[in-house]
């Protein structure tokens, strides 16, 4: 099966309805939907991906007003941040509405809802009229795709089709937030920075990942992820980088000789990091570089998620 390439948010919607399986593009990163009331679809969506079956999806709806298609209790938390956030990059984990199958859960009790914020999601949403459950449209354990040609150098072949609209995204999946406490929990630090969390929610507080508790609350957090082929280290900023064709160097500090590197990006700010993360990552790869070198993103605002990423990305290594 050959991957359609469409540019149509009925046909996306229908491919959908139809228990099929379509890459489109968020503001975050590309997702992969599928039915999330569909069994057979969702075994589907595992499979295309390679995504061990205790990692849940989120499942990603047309409008927050939406909310009881997939979840059976609104907390005063989650509708405050919906408020705030929807349509955007937030995920809200509430406890779970039947209709949604536990295949999409990973047999949890909660599950977790997102609006996006792109035009061409939120069209394919109203089309489908469907809970849709959207990971992102990459292998399980590689880099997300934030291009729909890196969508395909993942899934060619293994999903029906791939809406080709790139757009200026946000490089970085939404931060995921859980809302079935006392205190909202944020499981996933992401595009919505901490900052913006606690203005609405001032006791908003980080997990603790190490915790046998939130390990078992968001399973999917512990498996690889992000991890290019090339060995990923994180510097600080004081480290030299080896100058060495085989090698890349990405951050936000130039070298003296940075131009002797095999791939070489200096971003101007750390939105610019944090959105060609991901592609930096995957160029790299496709010209076959050994180890990659980033430079530590500043531990604030966005700068937060894309360290957690670095970090994800690097196996845990530190230079
Ligand atoms: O920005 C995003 O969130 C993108 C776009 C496509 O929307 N999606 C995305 O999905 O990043 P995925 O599957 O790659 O990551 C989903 C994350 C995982 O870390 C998973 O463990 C967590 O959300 N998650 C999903 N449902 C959950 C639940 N019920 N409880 C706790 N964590 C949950
Ligand atoms: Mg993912």
């Amino acid at each position: 099966m050959r991957t359609k390439r469409i540019t149509s948010s009925r046909e996306a919607a229908e491919i959908i309805q139809a228990g099929g399986l379509v890459a489109f593009p968020t503001e975050t990163v590309f997702g992969l939907g599928a039915d999330a009331t569909n069994e057979a679809a969702l075994q589907r969506l595992f499979q295309a991906k390679g995504r061990p079956s205790d990692n849940p999806l989120i499942v990603h709806l047309a409008a927050a007003s939406q909310w009881p298609q997939a979840a059976s209790t609104m907390t005063d938390h989650a509708e405050q941040l919906l408020a705030a956030f929807a349509p955007g990059p937030l995920t809200v984990v509430l406890p779970k509405h039947d209709s949604i199958s536990s295949l999409a859960t990973a047999g949890l009790s909660t599950v977790g809802i997102r609006i996006p914020k792109h035009p061409a999601a939120l069209a394919i949403l109203h089309e489908a009229k469907l809970p849709v459950a959207a990971p992102s449209a990459n292998r399980s354990g590689k880099p997300s795709g934030t291009t729909w040609r890196s969508v395909l150098e993942d899934l060619e072949g293994r999903i029906d089709a791939v809406y080709c609209e790139d757009s200026a995204s946000i490089g970085i999946e939404s931060t995921v937030v859980d809302c079935c406490h006392a205190a909202p929990i944020v499981l996933r630090p992401g595009a919505v920075t901490m900052e913006q969390l606690r203005q609405v929610t001032p006791d908003a507080k980080s997990s603790d990942l190490q915790s046998i508790n939130q390990q078992a609350k968001s399973p999917g957090l512990m498996h690889p992820h992000y991890q290019p082929a090339a060995r990923v280290t994180i510097l600080s900023d004081a480290e030299p980088v080896p100058v060495d064709p085989r090698f890349a160097y990405c951050g936000m500090q130039p070298l003296k000789d940075g131009d002797a590197l095999g791939l070489y990006a200096v971003f101007p700010t750390v939105e610019d990091y944090a959105a060609q993360f991901y592609e930096f990552l995957r160029e790299a790869d496709r010209r076959a570089l050994s180890a990659v070198f980033v430079q530590a993103a500043p531990a604030e605002g966005i700068g937060r998620a894309l360290l957690d990423r670095q970090h994800r990305a690097s196996g845990g290594r530190r230079e």
